[in-house]
């Protein structure tokens, strides 16, 4: 999924990854924010640590950037073992997922990224070796054919998905720990460009911060990403270090406004608010007037508008706000403005 800015995208681009390693938090302590999914996570974590048991299995979910992956690697380090990464795509029969299961050490964490897009059959496989840490394959075909049960050691399985609702609740159920992760508020976000900073050498004030963790979706990525484009703008007019002009002036030049809002958001309330009167209009017909797909829209534009009171989500459709209105410039039909 992609957005019309690459500089807004909260999915990760190749060039963001090298940096996203370093970026990472490696611990509770660094992990900013989210302070009601996390305490609960310490209390699990230190719990399971005591009894010398693996944690219960977790579900992550939330749009795209606010620290899912993130988390899983915290919570492996914080329990002392090893995380194992891989993604619904990538597995794409039983014979991928055995391989990794029979790789697992005892307490480890296998970690599943976009878990909502596994295959049916690998799905299923996977239930028992939730359940019971039991892995069953079939060998040779035909009269031949044999079932054979491998035992797994207890390990953990982390999952992460853009919305819960995405999962087949068979798979959903079986995760004891299931939490949402929100959009940070902006303090949050603050903390989150200041850190970055200190660790990429980026020197930015705390109106500097302020400006661009206003600006960033609510997104953890996007927060750092904007950071080091305003880093490169800054530096190309002389400057040394960020404050809240320079990060304005940049911010400016990307085309993200004082909202955070890039061409795709402004388009899409544009669309509803000038060809369908504000709506309600169906995602079909909004995805096909603005050339996006249909799930990119749900999972990677709508939440942060619909959070932030710009869209309202109808059985009929999807209808621009009266803040929406007032953010965009545009006066609502009928009325006597
Ligand atoms: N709570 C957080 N504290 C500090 N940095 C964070 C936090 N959450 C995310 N980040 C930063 O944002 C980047 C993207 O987060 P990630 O965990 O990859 O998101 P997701 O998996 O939900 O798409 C991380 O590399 C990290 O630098
Ligand atoms: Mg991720």
């Amino acid at each position: 999924m992609r957005r019309a800015n690459p500089d807004l995208d909260p999915a990760a681009s190749l060039l963001d990854l090298a940096d996203e390693g370093s970026l990472r938090p490696r611990s509770f302590a660094e992990y900013v924010g989210q302070r009601r999914v996390v305490e609960k996570l310490e209390i699990y974590v230190a719990a399971a640590r005591r009894r010398g048991e693996a944690l219960d299995h977790c579900l992550f979910s939330g749009p795209p950037g606010l620290g899912k992956t993130s988390l899983a690697h915290v919570i492996a380090a914080e329990l002392g073992t090893e995380l194992h990464y891989t993604n619904g795509p990538a597995l794409q029969r039983k014979g991928d997922l055995a391989g990794i299961l029979t790789n697992l050490k005892p307490g480890d964490v296998l970690f599943i990224d976009e878990i909502h897009r596994l295959t049916p059959a690998v799905e299923e496989s996977l239930y028992p070796a939730m359940e019971d840490f039991r892995f069953d394959i079939v060998i040779d075909s035909g009269p031949a054919a044999r079932a054979l049960r491998i035992d797994l050691p207890r390990f953990t399985l982390i999952g992460a998905t853009t919305r819960t609702g995405l999962l087949a609740s068979p798979l959903r159920d079986r995760f004891p720990i299931v939490e949402r992760l929100d959009f940070y508020p902006v303090e949050e976000l603050q903390q989150i460009v200041k850190r970055a900073a200190r660790i990429l050498r980026i020197e930015v004030d705390e109106e500097g911060a302020a400006e661009i963790a206003r600006r960033s979706r609510g997104t953890p990525r996007i927060a750092n990403r904007l950071l080091r484009r305003v880093r490169d703008f800054v530096q190309e007019e002389g400057g040394r270090i960020i404050d809240r002009e320079g990060a304005a002036r940049s911010l400016a030049r990307l085309e993200v406004d004082e909202a955070g809002f890039d061409a795709m958001d402004r388009r899409l309330l544009l669309t509803i608010i000038d060809r369908f009167d504000g709506g309600p209009v169906g995602l079909e017909t909004l995805a096909a007037s603005i050339g996006e797909e249909k799930d990119t829209i749900e999972e990677v534009y709508e939440p942060f508008l619909l959070q932030e009171g710009y869209l309202v989500r109808t059985p009929r459709g999807r209808i621009a706000t009266p803040k929406a209105y007032r953010h965009l410039g545009r006066a609502k039909s009928g009325s006597l403005l």
